[in-house]
């Protein structure tokens, strides 16, 4: 037997997810006139942005362009992009006196807790009457004739209107689950393979070894494959290497691949050499190379005979000074797998944009069906990014 919904039960939305997609559509919806409630399973809102940025929430990057974004359509994400911009959430912010800094590469951080945006998220939604319901299941969502039933641990509720915002799959242990895909299948939506991204590399054998020996070196490189470069810095790990430059071409690795990194990127580092060589011929290669890397990076590399042993620089010559600097910025590893959902930032993949419309985030099969932020297969670089897409998928889908 079909259970109805009460009428203290009907909605115009439901939003399944309270997460920074989840409560942005739900204010913005609520501005708009709608009664809206969003539902998540775990007891707490928005844990994601808690922990984001080192607790200070990274929400926003002021050079956000669409080739910010990884999709299989890379341009599915311009029309909500430009609809809602980094300034917009910024002029919000104003609105709260949340008070923010930009640390680098156009990454702007709150300057106190990022529990400020979850409590001017929450204030928001219920300001515009939203309602909010955690520790809530969702066991089965159904299509009615005027829009969907949705069945939950705390009863059966409807709307005309059902938001898919419960993210994608990194970091289970915070109650990441793949719901949004099952509802989107179970609709008839096409998924792209969903994979770890902005993820670490993890090594096995003799590099994993070596790596975790210097684990906690950090220098600046270029990390590259046939897709991206990014040039920032790398970090040395016990499992393999780290780093936000290592993090943001993680997103483009295909398993198997090799990886380069240029260990000399923003050096001109025959120049450096050449001079060291002119002032300090009696001293040691690696004494030279210790002022351009960290000293315990350069006695691995040694080691490793990366760097070869010349004990005297003066019998170097300049054509060997450039093998040895053209060999460590084509340094060329090549990863046994990454950390995997444990550790990756965000999901790669998720709901295919094709069935999507890219103004209002709404399915093209099933009508008052919208899918917002991470579930979609729309996934940023490392920086604030990934809520910018948060923040402008639910404006779209609550302005559409
Ligand atoms: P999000 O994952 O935030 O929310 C989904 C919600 O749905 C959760 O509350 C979850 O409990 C709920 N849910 C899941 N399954 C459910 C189910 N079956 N039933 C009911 N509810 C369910 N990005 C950025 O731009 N700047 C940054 O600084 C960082 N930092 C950062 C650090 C760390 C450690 C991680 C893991 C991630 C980041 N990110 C980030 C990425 C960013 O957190 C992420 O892209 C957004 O939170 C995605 O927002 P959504 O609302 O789409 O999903």
């Amino acid at each position: 037997m079909t259970r109805h919904a009460k009428p203290e039960n009907t909605f115009d939305a439901l939003v399944i997810g309270a997460g920074a997609a989840g409560l942005f559509y739900g204010a913005r919806a609520g501005e708009a006139g709608l009664r809206v409630l969003v539902i998540d399973h775990a007891a707490k809102p928005a844990e994601k942005v808690r922990i984001s940025g080192g607790g200070r929430c990274n929400f926003t990057n002021i050079h956000t362009r669409p080739e910010n974004f990884i999709s299989a359509n890379p341009h599915f994400a311009k029309s909500a992009l430009a609809r809602f911009s980094p300034q917009d959430f910024l002029d919000q912010l104003a609105r709260h006196n949340i008070s923010w800094h930009e640390k680098t590469l156009g990454q702007l951080f709150c300057d106190g807790r990022s529990g400020m945006i979850i409590d001017m998220l929450l204030s928001e939604l219920h300001g515009t009457g939203g309602q909010l319901r955690l520790a809530t299941s969702v066991s089965e969502v159904a299509k009615t004739d005027d829009g969907f039933r949705v069945t939950t641990s705390a009863g059966v509720f409807e709307a005309a209107r059902l938001v898919m915002a419960s993210g994608g799959l990194s970091i289970p242990k915070m109650g990441a689950t793949g719901f949004a895909y099952d509802v989107a299948r179970q609709f008839g939506h096409q998924i792209i393979e969903p994979r770890p991204a902005l993820v670490p590399f993890v090594f096995e054998g003799r590099e994993k070894a070596d790596f975790a020996s210097i684990s906690g070196v950090a220098c600046d490189v270029t990390a590259r494959n046939e897709r991206a470069a990014f040039e920032e810095a790398m970090l040395f790990t016990h499992r393999g290497l780290s780093g936000p430059a290592i993090l943001q071409i993680s997103s483009y690795w295909e398993a198997g691949e090799a990886v380069t990194i240029n260990l000399l990127a923003g050096l001109d580092a025959v120049a450096a050499l050449t001079a060291f060589k002119a002032g300090h011929p009696r001293k040691s290669l690696a004494t030279a190379m210790e002022t351009l890397l960290p000293n315990r990076l350069v006695a691995l590399l040694l080691e490793r005979g990366d760097i070869p042993a010349v004990p005297r620089l003066a019998d170097m010559s300049h054509s060997a000074i450039e093998d040895l600097v053209g060999h460590l910025s084509g340094w060329s590893v090549k990863p046994a797998g990454t950390e995997g959902w444990r550790t990756a930032e965000v999901t790669a993949g998720g709901v295919d944009t094709g069935g999507l419309s890219s103004k209002t985030m709404e399915s093209r099969l099933v009508p008052g069906l919208y899918f917002i932020g991470e579930c979609v297969d729309v996934t940023g670089w490392l920086g604030g990014y990934n809520f910018q897409w948060a923040w402008a998928s639910a404006y779209a889908a609550a302005r559409g």
